[in-house]
């Protein structure tokens, strides 16, 4: 169905738990985060109907599972599996760490993932451990191949572009992508949940950096979905590169997406505080046709992001 601006909305962003194995320091503090309880948490038959009523009445045709760490939740090839059952959608993929990545690769192919989407910052082990506070880059590394090999494709690689702390690797990134042959995407660093606080310091515009690196490289220009997207194939690769300008721009203009927490709050936006508890409401034993109700009256009043900030967490909204 539209929303208040005539978007047809059809892609979920479906959070499956808030915790992470990682410690990003832009991301996560310091201690880790406080353990939702795990009856606070949907149950996999809670996301299945959910995603269902999405899919047949809402139209949601694309959802991809994010964290927190989504591959740290128990037994959600079991999850996958359900969600693949589901008709009427397309397309199901998975935002990673790629720490578990590569003993997990096959089983997610053969339980439904299309693609997957890494998230690594750096390429350098002793760095990694810094912006992660702890944790081993090669298993990453491995788990890219991996998903590679049980093809996930195409493989995305997304680093948050972070000045003083990785902007020094861009090159470098655009040399894996290229020998990889995958795709690599730069994006700005959100001020949101616990980066305010480093934002100023480290926030670099991902325009800038694509300006750069199109003197550096061998560059050729892709047709890109949106205005701030810069996307580009790597002369004699088959890799690309892109930019992303998430702070500013269309991205908010075009916005498809809807939000269901793992505590089960679905929220038109990340940047939005209404939101509808669709946990209480499926633990109240509503039926299907009030649970559609609701949804239905959220989706109508999906409208322009009220701001662009905000204090809430990325690992508690999904990435
Ligand atoms: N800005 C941009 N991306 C972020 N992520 C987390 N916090 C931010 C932020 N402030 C990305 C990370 C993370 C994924 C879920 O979202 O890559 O792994
Ligand atoms: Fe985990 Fe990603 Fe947050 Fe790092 S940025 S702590 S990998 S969710």
């Amino acid at each position: 169905m539209n929303d208040l601006l005539g978007r047809k909305i059809t892609y979920l962003r479906l959070s499956v738990i808030d915790r992470c194995n990682l410690r990003c320091f832009y991301c996560m503090p310091k201690g880790g985060i406080e353990a939702v309880a795990h009856k606070d948490i949907l149950r996999f038959e809670e996301i299945s109907r959910l995603v269902r009523l999405l899919a047949e009445e809402i139209g949601i045709t694309k959802i991809r599972l994010t964290g927190g760490e989504p591959l740290i939740r128990r037994n959600v090839l079991e999850l996958i599996r359900q969600l693949g059952e589901i008709e009427g959608l397309r397309d199901l993929v998975l935002t990673t760490n790629g720490l578990l990545l590569g003993k997990m690769a096959g089983d997610l192919a053969q339980a439904g993932i299309s693609r997957v989407n890494v998230s690594l910052d750096t390429l350098r082990p002793d760095r990694f451990r810094e912006i992660c506070r702890g944790g081993e880059l090669e298993p990453v590394l491995e788990g890219i191949r991996a998903a590679k090999d049980a093809g996930l494709h195409p493989v995305k690689i997304n680093v948050v572009l972070l000045k003083g702390i990785n902007d020094d690797e861009v090159g470098d990134f655009i040399g894996f992508a290229a020998e990889e042959e995958i795709e690599v995407r730069f994006i700005e660093f959100m001020k949101i949940g616990h980066a305010v606080a480093h934002w100023d310091e480290n926030f670099l515009p991902a325009n800038q950096v694509a300006d750069e690196m199109e003197k550096k490289f061998k560059l050729a220009s892709l047709p890109a979905s949106r205005t701030t997207v810069k996307l580009y194939k790597i002369e004699g690769s088959n890799g690309k590169v892109g930019f992303i300008s998430s702070a500013s721009g269309d991205l908010c203009e075009k916005c498809n997406r809807l939000r269901l927490t793992s505590e089960g709050l679905l929220r038109p936006c990340l940047m939005s505080d209404s939101d509808l508890d669709a946990r209480k409401l499926l633990r109240s034993g509503a039926s299907d046709g009030e649970i559609v109700a609701a949804i239905q009256n959220l989706v109508s009043t999906k409208g322009k992001p009220a701001c662009y900030e905000t204090s809430r967490n990325m690992s508690r909204i999904g990435g």
